[in-house]
């Protein structure tokens, strides 16, 4: 038997607390799929028995492409739809949504930060304009970054609505400055003021992508262009 808790919320601005599930179904199933489980498997009851509110959870792909189900399990920032029960040690599995950015409703969050960061800094590739094949595979693997926020989430410089950016951000810039020619001075001007100036290296960044983004690489060569 596996206890499940989960940090719930029911509106934005609303006290959050914790709530106790049991789960006795199979443990090679995603935390995904033990959200689903306790949702749809039976009448949800909590594990005093009382009924309550089905979880709210975020998903689309549930296969690691989407970025949705971003939340800290276990006390790490990770996908749901990418962690499994039988890879998480012990008999209790905690879940709760990710702290730097407002919560909406039990583990979803409005990551809308991410995005509006990248519309205030211009940073959008516009005109295609490969420059050369040497950045390709860096280029590719850049341009996975899900803006899942997991990065951000353990990032000890990011805070939402201030002015640095965090590592999901580096990733458009490196493909702007990159691609695109008439972008490429300014974008490392906008690199510089929104990361470069205020990164401490603490590199943890690194440890919780889920597309293994070689975030190292990214921001060496950025630097080098300031
Ligand atoms: S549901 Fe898309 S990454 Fe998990």
């Amino acid at each position: 038997m596996i206890k499940v808790k989960i940090i719930r919320q029911v509106m934005p601005g609303m006290e959050p607390y914790e709530e106790s599930f049991n789960y006795d179904g199979p443990t090679d199933i995603s935390i995904a799929g033990l959200l689903d489980y306790l949702n749809f498997h039976d009448d949800i009851v909590n594990d005093r028995g009382e009924r309550t509110a089905r979880i709210g959870w975020d998903c689309s792909c549930l296969q690691g492409v989407c970025g949705a189900c971003a939340m800290v399990i276990n006390g790490t920032p990770a996908l749901a739809c990418k962690t499994f029960i039988k890879d998480l040690k012990g008999t209790e599995i905690t879940l709760r949504p990710l702290r730097k950015f407002p919560v909406f409703h039990d583990l979803i969050v409005d990551r809308s930060s991410i995005q509006e960061n990248l519309k205030a800094s211009n940073a959008y590739i516009g005109k295609y304009q490969p420059k050369n094949n040497k950045d390709h595979s860096l280029q590719y693997a850049a341009a996975k970054c899900l803006k899942c926020g997991l990065c951000l989430e353990v990032c000890p410089n990011y805070v939402t609505g201030q002015s640095f950016f965090g590592a999901a951000f580096t990733n458009d810039c490196y493909l702007i400055a990159t691609r695109n020619r008439e972008k490429s001075k300014e974008i490392g001007r906008v690199y510089a003021s929104h990361f470069g100036k205020n990164c401490s290296k603490s590199l943890s960044c690194i440890d919780v992508c889920p597309m293994d983004i070689p975030l190292l690489s990214v921001i060496a060569k950025l630097n080098r262009r300031r």
